[in-house]
């Protein structure tokens, strides 16, 4: 039988099991126990962080675990190709802007997902599922659950494993020249990264996530801000012990604060938490529209990076995720589950 208990570790490194559990095979697309609609759970993408990729076990795992939760649900594991080593490789290189495009594509062409589904980013993959929503969110989505992902961005690109080759490489290369036009179009994490010490280079030259947060006031997308408070519940979870996502608070909207106006650098460094952001407090991207609906949810999950505990996510996933189409948004209204949501 499945363990568990044990944390799952997926940056720079596929979603780790930790037991000689027997798959299934290798499914390139989970197949519809039944087709979706009226009086059914609304139908699941999933889409994998750095370094895994879209079939490995950990994510299959992952899958049958909520299969387990709400039966008959459709899942789909997101890929930016279907064989597993450019999936893995498209993690670190790539244009992200391309990546999003893409991926709008292939939920676009899945008849299960027409009428809409729930979204769960792990990672990276939330602030790219955030964009989707932003930016196409045809078919919509309803409740967004990103776990550990990187909404204001990092101030400093996560580590890799010793042995991961290709996430040092990319990171190599990253640090090299963060913002120049080569940067933000081939390698994946410069276009997450903002330095709140070089905010002018930032918004002049970052790609992605100054468009997805509309950080630069002469490049607003209005589209953004309807089709983000069109979701149904947001979900941002962090890890209270990450340190692979600097500032962690980034998983909820936070990030270091600038330097004084006379160029002093803070120290110690201070964080500017969601409700305190520029990018909040002008509802630049309907993130305040959403809160201020009481639909924005802070959660934390003890642990570091991506430790995912069965503690932590299934609630998450019991309420958020399977809620019956034509009923209630919230899969947990559908038994009357009373789930706290604290992890202390
Ligand atoms: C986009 O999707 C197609 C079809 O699945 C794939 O062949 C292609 O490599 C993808 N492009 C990118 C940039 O990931
Ligand atoms: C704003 O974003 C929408 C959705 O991606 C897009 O269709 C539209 O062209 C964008 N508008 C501008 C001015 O870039
Ligand atoms: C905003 O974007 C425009 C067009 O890309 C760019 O020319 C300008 O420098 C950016 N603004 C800032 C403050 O960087
Ligand atoms: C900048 O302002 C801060 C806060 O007022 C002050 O502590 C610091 O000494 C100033 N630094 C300079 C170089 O003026």
């Amino acid at each position: 039988m499945i363990i568990k208990s044990l944390p799952w570790t997926v940056l720079c490194l596929p979603l780790a099991l930790w037991s000689s559990v027997v798959l299934a095979s290798p499914l390139a697309r989970p197949t519809p126990k039944r087709p979706s609609g009226h009086g059914n759970p609304r139908p699941l993408v999933v889409w994998h962080g750095m370094g895994d990729t879209y079939n490995s076990p950990g994510m299959l795992e992952f899958i049958s675990l909520i299969e387990n939760i709400h039966k008959g649900i459709f899942v789909h594991s997101v890929y930016l190709d279907e064989n597993p080593k450019d999936d893995q490789r498209a993690c670190f290189w790539g244009d992200v802007n391309v990546q999003v495009a893409n991926v709008s594509q292939q939920l676009r062409d899945i008849p299960e997902l027409a009428g809409g589904f729930d979204a769960i980013g792990f990672s990276q993959a939330g602030q790219f599922l955030r964009a989707y929503v932003e930016r196409y969110n045809s078919p919509p989505v309803n409740n967004l659950i990103t776990f550990g992902s990187q909404h204001m961005g990092v101030s400093d690109l996560p580590l890799c494993r010793p042995w991961d080759i290709p996430c040092q490489l990319a990171r190599r290369a990253t640090k090299g020249g963060v913002y120049n036009e080569w940067a933000q179009t081939n390698l994946v994490q410069a276009q997450y990264f903002r330095d709140p010490n070089q905010l002018p280079a930032y918004f002049e030259h970052n790609h992605f996530l100054v468009s997805i947060n509309n950080e630069n006031s002469s490049t607003i997308n209005t589209t953004y801000a309807s089709n983000f408070a069109s979701l149904n519940k947001l979900v941002l979870v962090m890890f209270s012990l990450d340190e692979t996502v600097v500032p962690k608070e980034s998983s909820w909207f936070g990030s270091y604060a600038p330097p004084h106006p006379n160029g002093t650098i803070l120290d110690p460094k201070v964080i500017i938490p969601m409700r305190m952001q520029e990018v909040y407090k002008e509802d630049r991207i309907g993130l305040r529209t959403l809160d201020e609906r009481g639909d924005v949810l802070l959660e934390t999950c003890e642990g570091t990076h991506m430790q995912l505990k069965s503690g932590c996510w299934k609630p998450l996933v019991k309420r958020y995720a399977g809620g019956l189409v034509g009923g209630d948004s919230e899969g947990a209204l559908r038994d009357g589950e009373q789930q706290v949501l604290k992890f202390q």
